[in-house]
């Protein structure tokens, strides 16, 4: 494909879709590790996995000092888009819709950190036809309308969607044409219609008749595999579309190198730059997994694939490629730079108050980047408690209707322990307990930076009974890096849209 290297994006408000290599929108693997990565191999645009507009609103924008990128975090604490200042200009968002109002409420919502808005109009699975979003959409050319030029209207970042095409090409272009009107700055179009599916061919000549109908940018999908193996086919594909841009999802998937004008790069090459990403950006493992299994494909018997397949967590995976000390490195990185961080915003100290009902009450809330992921206060006190042979702490939670917050009430040693706050969950309100015991003693709670020496013996102590000796690294107490409110859950979405 012929590069242009001026002009390609403008301000932050503009877009440019003329001659540009996208990465297309795919779920679990266009995650942010991905993204870069595509950046890194040549890519002038990525889009993000399909994120439902009902989720994306129950998301907070949270910036994450520790990793320095920008969350949109659920009420559970999981990390549902998390992008960064280096794709800032270059990420497209793809949302599924089938509300105008929802989709700017969306689009309002991650404007300021993205490149582009996107409303994904091909996905042809069940879960999203049902409910009115994806492929649905195209026999709805009303609300179509609606949802783009409210789009338009509303959002002062440029609007695309991406489409399928129509059995006939005649209602095929009396759509593209209507959406034209919407004032959408591009439109993306796999070559398939929505009966189709991978295996069938891609229509190059229904692409490149909605390309010279349309004066819009018109980019072309669907021409992984049978098209586009290599970098230079990318550019047959464009020609063959007369599309202004090409969009590659398998191919891209499959190896992202293939962005590089210089040709593929080595697998083995291209999975450990990912991965590095993938730790970096503390993307949840089962999203690592997969896409790294995606790259591995035909190898998957080889040792390394049995390995990767086998990994239950990042540890495992990073072991699978010889990168467990960069494993090491990079928590060890992270904990410190949370550690840091928490130090330079220390926490009230807060007196221990004893109330006329005998409980021991301290306005303290549990705060996960406190700790590290293998370590809660629950643990420790469960912990001191065995110590000094006192019967296991019992836990009494109770959830008030009025917000359905939770409190929990811990006994020690015949001793009531609260907190005057009310948190979110069960699970919250029972480490917040435990904190108040163990800070009202003044026993440790397992923060960062604070020994916790039975812990720690425990961990070193565990048998491998297999071996016959101690298994240094045996995580005893549970927990992965992607548990903590500062790292990601990696994608919410764990419904495969392949083939959208
Ligand atoms: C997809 N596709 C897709 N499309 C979309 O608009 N939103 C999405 O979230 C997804 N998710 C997704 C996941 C996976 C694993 C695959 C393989 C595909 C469809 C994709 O963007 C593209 O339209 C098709 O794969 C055809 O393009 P290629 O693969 O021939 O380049």
């Amino acid at each position: 494909m012929q590069r242009h290297s001026g002009g390609m994006i403008g301000n932050s408000l503009s877009l440019c879709y003329h001659n540009k290599l996208i990465l297309a929108p795919m779920v679990r693997v266009g995650t942010l590790p991905m993204r870069l990565l595509a950046l890194d191999y040549g890519a002038d645009i990525v889009y993000c996995e399909e994120l439902i507009d009902l989720k994306m609103l129950q998301c907070k924008r949270v910036v994450n000092e520790v990793l320095n990128t920008v969350d949109f975090v659920a009420p559970d604490d999981r990390v549902v888009f998390r992008t960064c200042e280096r794709e800032k200009n270059k990420v497209v968002f793809q949302m599924g819709t089938s509300d105008a109002e929802r989709a700017l409420a969306v689009a309002r919502l991650v404007e300021n950190d993205v490149a582009g808005i996107d409303v994904n109009m091909g996905c042809p699975k069940e879960y999203s036809t049902k409910g009115g979003m994806g492929a649905a959409l195209l026999s709805d050319p009303d609300k179509i309308e609606k949802i783009l030029s409210t789009l338009v209207k509303g959002t002062h970042r440029p609007v695309t969607c991406k489409i399928r095409i129509l059995p006939s090409l005649e209602d095929t272009l009396n759509l593209v044409k209507r959406i034209e009107r919407t004032g959408i700055s591009a439109i993306a179009v796999h070559g398939r219609n929505r009966e189709e599916r991978p295996q069938h061919p891609v229509s190059c000549e229904a692409i490149r008749a909605i390309a010279e109908t349309l004066s819009i940018p018109v980019i072309a999908n669907g021409g992984s595999h049978d098209h586009i193996q290599q970098y230079l086919d990318i550019e047959d594909f464009r020609q063959a579309t007369a599309a202004s841009s090409v969009m590659v999802a398998r191919a891209a998937m499959w190896n992202p190198s293939i962005f590089l004008k210089d040709g593929l790069r080595p697998l083995e090459e291209v999975m450990q730059k990912y991965l590095r990403y993938a730790m970096q950006y503390d993307n949840h493992y089962t999203n690592t997994k997969y896409c790294l299994c995606q790259m591995l494909r035909e190898q998957l018997e080889s040792p390394q694939g049995r390995l990767l397949h086998a990994a239950q967590s990042s540890q495992e995976i990073c072991e699978a490629f010889g990168f467990g000390a960069f494993y090491e490195e990079t928590i060890r990185k992270l904990d410190a730079r949370r550690a840091d961080l928490l130090a330079k915003t220390p926490e009230a100290v807060e007196e221990p108050t004893e109330d006329t009902s005998g409980i021991i009450k301290m306005a303290i809330r549990f705060d996960r980047r406190a700790y590290p992921p293998q370590i809660t206060p629950k643990m420790c006190l469960l912990e001191w408690c065995r110590r000094e042979k006192l019967p296991q702490p019992v836990y009494e939670t109770v959830q008030r209707p009025v917000d359905r917050m939770f409190c929990s009430v811990v006994t020690v040693a015949e001793q009531r322990y609260q907190s005057t706050l009310w948190d979110k969950s069960k699970k919250l309100a029972e480490q917040t307990a435990a904190i108040v015991c163990l800070r009202s003693q003044g026993l440790p709670e397992g923060r960062l930076g604070e020994e916790n020496p039975s812990l720690n013996k425990r961990k070193r102590e565990a048998p491998d009974q297999d071996l016959g000796g101690p298994r240094v690294q045996e995580p005893v107490l549970p927990g992965e890096i992607c548990k903590k409110p500062f790292v990601t859950l990696g994608s919410s979405e764990d419904n495969l849209l392949e083939g959208c």
